[in-house]
């Protein structure tokens, strides 16, 4: 199938008939995107950069879109405006852009339990689509949940009360929600209870932005599209999986936020879970949305308890400095953790998740490292073992290490790699933002890359029990120094599962 013809059926038939959101479900027609929490962080620095990017793009026409902002601040439309457009790419050359893609939003100020203040905006939202001559069914209505989950509740039953569409031209309700999905099994239950009383899981959007990212977005094409990786990816061939996030930074001004969740429900729990499902998820029967979840629910459910010895945490020195940590906080800045999975293709081999706040670099990565060469005739053994590399960010790449002649009259062998960095392969072509792809997702209906309810569930049940004997402080993390490799304990518990770093080899980025 050509790239073309994929296209044509992700917009169209990837989607399964018992998840539509409506029977009539029109891809074109009014668009209304109403951003509630406007005037916060995640809008300002993500949703409105892109929205225009796509605007930009010509993904939303003027003569379609509107774009709604809610929130509690009184501010006037002009302030939101001034927020946000700086922002916004900005240059001499699309100074004008940026200008017309301010023209389409609409600040509206109102309480998240306000009965007004949605049935103000459902007026703006109506009014918009009378002026485009609306015809029946055809009105879109984008709600994207820029908010603190706490709120989630009063405002579905809002939108549901007062914004659904109940007018004439009813076409469909979709909204958009950003983790935290809770803080364990039995919080993301409830919350999930009380959306899923207001709307189908089809209308719901649960967004993990690495699954926008371009390197997770091939993940299931490498492994699916590719002969050579077939009879390789199991128990057989691989020696262990790591799935790595790392931040230079610390919490830098989220202290309060980070304080209440740690690193295992900030990043490992959804961004590194979600990671790990396509890698090592069976191959779906077919491209459609909930054949490719359906799978990650599979493998998911197949994960064993965490073992404590098999769980590093830390906490980097002067974390508890930032005013709004409590003196005596045991949150996890960083932890690394090793999941099994007990099925026919991976028992035996270790999934190392680590994650870790203000360490020595800034990177995400999965690193796939084989076993050893059986009869070992070069004695590559020393020089290390077959590592496949996908690079997520920065410098999007993947690269295979591998054994090599060392080139000159000896005979003597080398690690080496074989490269496929994106800036060099793929010059000129610009990678689009997480945010950017998943948005576009949802105006166009496909879940692909969203969390399904049941998914969610099973990545709760995982990691539940883990959390509550951290916050009952029963496991403890490890000081370590910011700017470092994290607690040295982390290293040991990855050699222990069977992961052998190569020393002296380090896989540099080429440059143009
Ligand atoms: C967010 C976390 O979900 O992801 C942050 O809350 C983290 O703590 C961020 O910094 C990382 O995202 P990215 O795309 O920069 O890797």
């Amino acid at each position: 199938m050509d790239s073309g013809e994929w296209c044509v059926e992700k917009r169209g038939s990837f989607r399964n008939e018992s998840f539509r959101d409506n029977d009539n479900v029109p891809e074109t027609g009014c668009l209304s995107i109403i951003v509630l929490g406007a005037s916060g962080d995640l809008a300002k620095k993500k949703t409105f950069p892109a929205l225009f990017n796509l605007y930009r793009q010509g993904f939303l026409q003027s003569n379609e879109v509107h774009i709604f902002g809610y929130a509690r601040s009184k501010i006037s439309n002009n302030d939101l405006k001034e927020r946000i457009s700086g922002y916004l790419s900005q240059g001499k050359e699309n100074a004008e852009e940026v200008s017309d893609f301010l023209q389409l939003i609409e600040y509206i100020s109102g309480g998240y339990d306000s009965e007004e203040g949605f049935q103000t905006l459902d007026k703006a939202i109506y009014e918009h689509e009378i002026s485009r001559n609306s015809t029946e069914g055809s009105a879109r209505r984008l709600f994207y949940l820029a908010l603190p989950p706490s709120v989630y509740p009063p405002v579905c039953r809002m939108i549901k009360s007062y914004c659904m569409n109940k007018s004439d031209l009813g076409g469909w309700t979709r909204i958009v929600v950003e983790k935290p999905f809770g803080k364990d099994l039995a919080s993301s239950e409830e919350l999930s209870a009380q959306i899923g009383e207001l709307f189908d899981e089809p209308q719901i959007y649960r967004i993990d932005h690495y699954l926008g990212k371009e390197l997770v977005q091939n993940l299931l094409v490498l492994r699916f599209a590719n002969r050579f990786f077939l009879p390789l990816w199991n128990r057989d061939n691989i020696a262990n999986v790591q799935i790595v996030f790392r931040e230079d930074f610390g919490t830098d001004g989220r202290g309060g936020y980070f304080d209440e969740y740690g690193i295992i429900r900030d990043i490992i729990q959804n961004h590194l879970l979600q990671v790990f499902c396509l890698v090592a998820m069976e191959k779906p029967i077919s491209l459609k949305p909930e054949h490719i979840r359906d799978e990650k629910v599979k493998v998911l459910q197949s994960v064993v308890p965490i073992k404590d010895e098999e769980v590093i945490l830390g906490q980097y020195e002067g974390y508890r400095d930032d005013p709004t940590v409590p003196d005596n906080s045991n949150t996890p800045t960083f932890a690394t953790m090793v999941l099994r999975i007990h099925n026919e293709r991976w028992e035996g081999v270790p999934f190392i998740l680590k994650a870790g706040k203000a360490l020595n670099s800034r990177k995400a990565e999965i690193r796939v490292q084989f076993k050893d060469v059986p009869g070992d005739i070069f004695k590559c053994k020393k020089r290390g073992r077959n590592e496949f590399v996908i690079r997520l960010q920065p410098s999007e790449a993947m690269y295979m290490k591998l054994m090599v002649k060392q080139p000159g009259l000896e005979m003597s062998t080398a690690q080496s790699e074989l490269d496929l960095s994106y800036r060099q392969r793929y010059q000129g072509v610009t990678i689009p933002e997480a945010y950017e792809r998943l948005i576009l997702d949802t105006i166009r209906g496909d879940q692909q890359h969203f969390v399904r309810r049941d998914e969610l569930k099973v990545a709760w049940e995982i990691f539940t029990p883990l959390l509550h004997r951290i916050d009952d402080g029963e496991l403890k993390p490890i000081p370590y120094k910011a700017g470092s490799r994290g607690p040295v304990e982390a290293d040991d518990l990855l050699r222990k599962a069977g992961y052998v770093q190569t020393h002296g080899y380090i896989w540099i980025p080429p440059t143009l």
